[in-house]
């Protein structure tokens, strides 16, 4: 049965420092983020300028030499992010692109506003992520491209996906929100396909206030990107001004978020490093409970950018729900911990589901080329995974060996209180 159909929701959702800073318990909350040292200085030069320095373009060269890529196009987040890369790929109303279904709405925006169509791969089963398996059987002759992401910092196996991009001409892009600086293979997500959008907001690994970036090697895509992002699709004519070729978008960076970001960047690799540490530390005492199973690390994740720690609980195992295992947890001093079934897009999403129901355009055929449906049974994988998938998203760089301790002692504690011994 699907979750949406509970009560009618009235609450109106929030993201960011609201959603997060007011969790507590026994072990860190990310707020008040750790900040660069150089924040202050970098943000009181844009105030002694009188906004005349180029903050922006600081930021974007030093991340782009970070990361060893040609460009870097810095926006208000990634959702703007994914929204300028879909635009500057230009497919038609109709055209299909295959995306991860364990994600936020910040990966699907970019899609929905162009008219392509969301087709949903997959996951793994016992994993968040896609690949290439998961992926080929949603291909058809209108599919453009594969859009990934890396759910909690687990980078998806690019390899393989990759080489079936290539076999059936498809192009690749990452959403690497929840795994900057992360690694595969020795390579930094984000570098293992054709552009990738990044999220910096206030309380993701690189947290800076709402910010995010594209980054690419390829020219054309990038001078695109930034037509379409920060020129609103606006070209100069001599003796006229600015004509509107296209319809673009105003998602340049503020320069203020780019002052963080830069000082962020500064104190990103030791940060990343050190989660990657007590990510691991913290996963390996979870898999000693018995009836709890941490999200498995990839041998080829050879830093694991951890945004969000996660592990399933074993529901014979126990005589509590996952939902309750969750509760308890938070009760016990883990702040913010909880199922996280919401992330299941295709559910998530029911004003999807409704167009497609109406074949609402772009859902009429043409510009589709076939009927679509949504909801948690396309993706049984997903579904079932999250049913009994337990996190939290408050773990952070402030993490030290005794938290990770101390968080798997409550874990711990709230198994056996309801461990069931029939
Ligand atoms: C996987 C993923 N994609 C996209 C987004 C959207 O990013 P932003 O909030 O920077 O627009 C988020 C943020 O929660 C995310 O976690």
């Amino acid at each position: 049965m699907s979750n949406t159909n509970g009560p009618v929701p009235t609450e109106r959702a929030k993201y960011g420092a609201a959603a997060v800073a007011h969790l507590t318990g026994e072990l860190p909350n990310p707020f008040p983020r750790i900040m660069g040292p150089n924040a202050m200085k970098y943000l009181r030069e844009i105030v002694d300028s009188g906004l005349s320095v180029d903050m922006l373009s600081r930021f974007e060269s030093a991340f782009a030499e970070a990361y060893g890529v040609k460009h870097c196009i810095a926006t208000p987040g990634c959702t703007p992010a994914l929204a300028v890369l879909g635009a500057a790929f230009g497919f038609e109303p109709g055209d299909e692109v295959i995306v991860s279904p364990v994600t936020d709405y910040g990966t699907l925006m970019g899609l929905l506003v162009e008219n392509y169509i969301p087709v949903f791969a997959d996951t793994e089963p016992g994993t968040v992520n896609v690949s290439a398996a998961t992926i080929e059987p949603r291909i058809t002759d209108r599919t453009r491209a594969i859009l990934v992401v890396h759910k909690t910092g687990l980078i998806c196996d690019m390899d393989p996906i990759n080489r079936l991009a290539q076999e059936r001409g498809l192009i690749v892009y990452e959403d690497v929100c929840q795994a900057v600086f992360g690694e595969y293979k020795g390579q930094l997500a984000g570098t293992l396909s054709k552009a990738a959008g990044f999220s910096f907001d206030s309380e993701k690994t690189m947290g800076s206030d709402v910010g995010g970036c594209i980054i690419t090697d390829d020219d054309d895509l990038a001078g695109q990107a930034r037509f379409l992002g920060h020129s609103r699709g606006a070209r100069q004519m001599p003796g006229f001004g600015r004509i509107h070729t296209a319809r673009g978008y105003a998602h340049r960076m503020p320069q203020c978020t780019a002052a963080i970001s830069l000082a962020q960047l500064e104190i990103i690799r030791p940060n990343v490093a050190h989660r990657d540490k007590m990510a691991r530390l913290l996963l390996d005492l979870i898999g000693q409970i018995p009836g709890l199973t941490p999200l498995p690390i990839p041998d080829y994740v050879n830093v694991y950018s951890c945004w969000m720690i996660g592990f399933s609980i074993d529901p014979t195992a126990f005589r509590c729900t996952a939902d309750e295992f969750g509760e308890q947890l938070a009760e016990e001093g883990i702040p913010g911990a909880g199922t996280g079934r919401y992330y299941l897009m295709p559910e998530a999403l029911t004003f999807l589901r409704e167009k497609a129901e109406a074949k609402a355009y772009p859902f009429s055929t043409p510009p589709a080329s076939r009927e679509f449906s949504y909801g948690a049974d396309t993706c049984p994988n997903a579904h079932a995974f999250l049913e009994n998938f337990v996190r939290w998203a408050t773990f952070c760089e402030k993490y030290a060996p005794e938290h990770c301790e101390l968080a798997a002692e409550i874990i711990r504690r709230v198994a056996e209180r309801n461990r069931d011994r029939s």
